[in-house]
C-alpha cells in the first residue's frame, strides 16, 4: 500500500470529525453520526482506491452508507485493492453528551487481511509494545494484570486497567480491583481505549473487557501498527448473531482470536479527535470560519506514528462540508 494513501484516510476521518462534531452536546446521537457517516462517505469519493468496506455502519439492510460490501473510492486503472474498517464515529453517545473521547476512525488493509466480525460483542484485552506476546485472552485477569506488571517493570498496584462501565463487568472490575490494580472506568469508547494502551503518557497499561466486536478489529490494526498486543473472542447475544457469525465466513466462533486473526498484512489506521480525550483533541472551532483538528496517522509496514494537528478554512470546503447545526426556533 502506497503510504501516501495514509494522509489521504485522515482528511476522511478529518471530515468526518469536523461534520459530526457541530452536533456535540446537542443530545442527538442519531443526527452526530448521521453528520459523520455523510461526511466519510462524501469524502471516499476523492480518493483514489478501489476500497471495499469489509467492517461499517452495517449490513446493506440496515445502513445506506457505508455498509459492509459497499464500494468506496475514485476507481481506476491504478487504484489499489483495499478493505477498510471504519467507525465514522467512535462514541456517539459521547459526541452527544459532549464527553471526553469521541473519534473518527479508518483502518485499511489489503484485501481479506480483515477478520469479517459481525456485529456482535468480543470479549478483549490489548496492551501496548512493553506487554506484548505476554497476555492472554485464555488466562485469568489476575495472571494478565500479574503478567503485564512483571512485563512492565511495575507493581501491580501502579498497573492501570480500563474498562468499559457497564452491568456485565461487575464482577470483573471487583476481580481486578481484589488484584491492587487501578481501574479506570470509560462511559465509551474502547477503540481508543485500547490505542491508549500502546501511548507511553496516556496512563493506561491493559483494557479488558467485553465490547463490539467491530470496534475490537479496528482497535487490533491500530495495535498492530503500534507494536503493541490485542486479542479477543466473539460473544454472542442469541442465535441470530451466531447464523450472522457463520453467513459472513467466521469458521469457528469460539476461538481465540489472537491479533493476525483480527487483521494481517500491511494495515494503516488514522483517527481524529470529536471531543477531546486521552489520545485526541477535539475539533475546536476558531474565529474567522477556521476550526482545527488533531489526528492520529500510523502504518503496520513502518511502525512510524504520525500526529497532524490541522487548521482548516471552512469556507473552503465543499459543499455540506460545514453542517449548520439549526437553532432552536430558527
Ligand atoms: P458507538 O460509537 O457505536 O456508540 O459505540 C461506542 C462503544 O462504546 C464502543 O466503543 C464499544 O465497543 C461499544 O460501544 C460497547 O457496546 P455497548 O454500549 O453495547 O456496551
Amino acid at each position: 500500500m502506497d503510504r501516501n494513501l495514509a494522509l489521504e484516510f485522515v482528511r476522511i476521518t478529518e471530515a468526518a470529525a469536523l461534520a459530526s462534531a457541530r452536533w456535540m452536546g446537542r443530545g442527538d446521537e442519531k443526527a452526530a453520526d448521521q453528520a459523520a457517516v455523510d461526511a466519510m462517505r462524501r469524502a471516499f469519493n476523492s480518493v483514489r482506491i478501489a476500497g471495499t468496506v469489509v467492517i461499517g455502519e452495517g449490513e446493506r439492510d440496515e445502513a445506506p452508507m457505508l455498509y459492509i460490501g459497499e464500494k468506496v473510492g475514485l476507481e481506476g486503472p491504478d487504484a489499489p485493492k483495499v478493505d477498510i474498517a471504519l467507525d465514522p464515529l467512535e462514541g456517539t453517545t459521547i459526541c452527544a453528551q459532549g464527553g471526553v473521547g469521541a473519534t473518527s476512525v479508518i483502518a485499511v488493509a489489503e484485501g481479506g487481511c480483515f477478520l469479517h466480525a459481525p456485529d456482535t460483542y468480543m470479549d478483549k484485552i490489548a496492551c501496548g509494545p512493553g506487554a506484548r506476546g505476554k497476555i492472554d485472552i485464555d488466562a485469568s485477569p489476575e495472571d494478565n494484570i500479574k503478567t503485564v506488571a512483571k512485563a512492565l517493570g511495575k507493581d501491580v498496584s501502579d498497573v492501570t486497567v480500563v474498562i468499559l462501565n457497564r452491568p456485565r463487568h461487575e464482577a470483573l472490575i471487583q476481580t481486578v480491583r481484589k488484584t491492587g490494580a487501578r481501574i479506570h472506568l470509560i462511559g465509551d469508547g474502547d477503540v481508543s481505549a485500547a490505542v491508549a494502551t500502546a501511548i507511553g503518557d496516556s496512563g493506561i497499561d491493559l483494557l479488558l473487557g467485553v465490547g463490539g466486536a467491530p470496534e475490537g478489529v479496528i482497535s487490533a490494526a491500530a495495535l498492530m501498527c503500534m507494536g503493541g498486543d490485542f486479542q479477543g473472542r466473539l460473544k454472542f447475544r442469541n442465535d441470530e448473531e451466531r447464523k450472522r457469525a457463520d453467513r459472513m465466513g467466521v469458521k469457528d466462533p469460539e476461538m481465540a482470536l489472537r491479533m493476525t486473526d483480527l487483521c494481517k498484512g500491511h494495515v494503516m489506521f488514522c483517527a481524529t479527535g470529536v471531543t477531546t480525550g486521552p489520545l485526541l483533541k477535539g475539533v475546536r472551532y476558531l474565529p474567522g470560519h477556521r476550526a482545527s483538528t488533531h489526528s492520529i496517522v500510523m502504518r503496520s509496514a513502518t511502525g512510524t506514528v504520525r500526529t497532524i494537528e490541522a487548521e482548516h478554512s471552512l469556507e473552503k470546503k465543499p459543499d455540506g462540508m460545514i453542517h449548520h447545526v439549526p437553532r432552536a426556533g430558527v
